[in-house]
């Protein structure tokens, strides 16, 4: 797919079929995810992998209200970070993890995989699964699978406000 059809044909997808990721798109999903840009370039980030099922289930239970589909995902990919000490890096982490996640879901749609997010709201939960270390927390997951509905295509119309909305030329 061409850049601007992935970033037209990526949604949130959270209804996957049982195909696997390949350990191939799975790596470079991940890859695209580290050469994201962050302030000052201090990557922030930790991505652990979870492509067990009955840890999936697990780690679902962390959000209940949003994230069940990831018990249903292929693989979902945690997005791990140290605890911020001040404000100002708790808003850039969250600005940088943000980047992170936009690019792993486009190189993902690129490859016709589909991406949901899902909060996380148990952390006692998500670490007794993902097993990372004090001091740290995971901001989000993003799960990952072959979309059940239909394949990954460029939306004709997305839900969005409209462009002359949200674009100020020159000045607001
Ligand atoms: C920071 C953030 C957190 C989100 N958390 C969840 C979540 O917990 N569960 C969920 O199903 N979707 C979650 N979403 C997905 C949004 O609801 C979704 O991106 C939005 O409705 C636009 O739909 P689209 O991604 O299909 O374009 C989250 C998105 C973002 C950016």
């Amino acid at each position: 797919m061409e850049t601007w059809d992935a970033i037209r044909a990526r949604r949130n997808v959270r209804q996957y079929t049982e195909a696997p990721i390949g350990a191939d798109e799975l790596e470079r999903i991940l890859e695209a995810g580290r050469r994201a840009p962050s302030a000052g370039n201090w990557q922030p980030w930790n991505f652990v992998v979870v492509t067990d099922r009955a840890n999936l289930v697990e780690l679902a239970k962390a959000w209940p209200r949003g994230g069940t589909h990831v018990a249903r995902s292929a693989a979902t990919v945690a997005l791990v970070a140290a605890e911020p000490n001040d404000e100002l890096s708790r808003d850039w982490l969250q600005y940088d993890l943000g980047q992170a996640t936009a690019n792993m879901m486009l190189a993902a749609a690129d490859l016709g995989i589909g991406s949901g997010h899902s909060a996380v709201h148990d952390q006692q939960r998500a670490r007794r699964v993902l097993g990372f270390p004090d001091g740290h927390f995971a901001a989000c997951m993003i799960a990952f699978g072959y979309p059940v509905d239909r394949p990954l295509a460029p939306l004709a119309r997305p839900n969005r406000r409209p462009f002359d909305e949200v674009v100020h030329w020159d000045r607001w």
